[in-house]
């Protein structure tokens, strides 16, 4: 779509419970994604063609920062006309970068990562019927490459932080052995957001630094956690290797205990003009 064409107004996706996934790309180097697509079916897709292979030997290698965030709304960036709160540094990447206004994507959480990971309708997978809950024996396919890995083999550094969502009941399911180098966050679908428990049937922790428990953060807000983790392989890492960070935010993804997006005191602060409470600690 050109920037200047009209965007068309959609019906808040918060009528659905779960509903509306959205993904932004960034690609540091400042190539967009539809300059580096060969690479991306070559990546996804499999075998590559002859003038593939010349590309697999010498292409540039980007960054790829790839921040993925649940639920998050149509109505909810003020770079769709949203005006109860700004969005600055979204509208911005979205000014820079390439606006997808007829994405779509599967309707929760692990299908959505699955087709994600291996470029296939999560049907392929039968990840198709919902979301791996914490107690289920359930996950993605280990046999079937992911992204992670097919980065790696370009040479990528590859790192997780957030959600994983994709298995967890045996080790070969986690991200660390799914062809992450490091992992820092939670298996199931969501957190507490202080205690990051995992109130689903029964209240264990569920954050993970290299799948072994972490516990030094508890009472601080999920998202500073994974946003400080985050920035530190960003600055920590080496700028002459390309590096596939995956940044996948417990929020704006209910708090599975709380049931109603929690927020610290001096964000709900910050939005006296928003009458609706839900619409206001969502905004927080
Ligand atoms: C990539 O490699 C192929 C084959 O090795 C070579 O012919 C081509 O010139 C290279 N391209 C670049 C941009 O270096
Ligand atoms: C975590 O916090 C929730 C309230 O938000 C509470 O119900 C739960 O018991 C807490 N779990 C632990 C282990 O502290």
């Amino acid at each position: 779509m050109e920037p200047n064409e009209e965007v068309n107004p959609r019906p808040a996706p918060f009528s659905f419970l779960h509903v509306l996934f959205a993904s932004l790309i960034i690609l540091l180097s400042g190539e967009l994604l539809y300059h580096n697509f060969p690479q991306l079916r070559l990546l996804l897709w499999g075998e590559p063609t002859a003038s593939e292979t010349s590309l697999k030997a010498n292409a540039t290698r980007p960054h790829i920062v790839f921040i993925l965030l649940d639920d998050l709304g149509w109505n909810d960036v003020s770079f769709h006309g949203y005006d109860e709160m700004r969005t600055v540094n979204i509208d911005r990447l979205a000014a820079e970068g390439v606006i997808l206004n007829s994405f779509y994507a599967q309707y929760v959480c692990s299908p959505s990562r699955a087709a994600l990971m291996t470029g296939k309708y999560p049907i392929r997978h039968e990840l198709h019927h919902g979301v791996i809950q914490v107690r289920h024996r359930l996950g993605l396919d280990p046999s079937v490459k992911i992204l992670p890995q097919l980065l790696r083999e370009l040479g990528y550094d590859t790192h997780a932080v957030g959600k994983w969502h994709l298995g967890h009941f045996q080790t070969r399911y986690l991200p660390t052995n799914r062809g992450f180098d490091t992992f820092f966050g939670f298996y199931g679908p969501g957190i507490e957001h202080h205690n990051h428990t995992t109130g689903d049937t029964f209240d264990a922790l569920d954050l993970w630094d290299n799948d072994r428990p972490a516990r030094n953060y508890q009472g601080q807000h999920i998202t500073k956690v994974l946003t400080e983790v985050a920035v530190k392989h960003i600055s920590n890492h080496d700028p002459t290797k390309p590096m596939f960070l995956y940044f996948s935010h417990a929020n704006l993804f209910q708090d599975v205990v709380g049931q109603s997006p929690p927020v610290d005191q001096e964000y709900y602060d910050r939005f006296p003009n928003i009458k609706h409470e839900g619409r206001r600690k969502h905004a927080g």
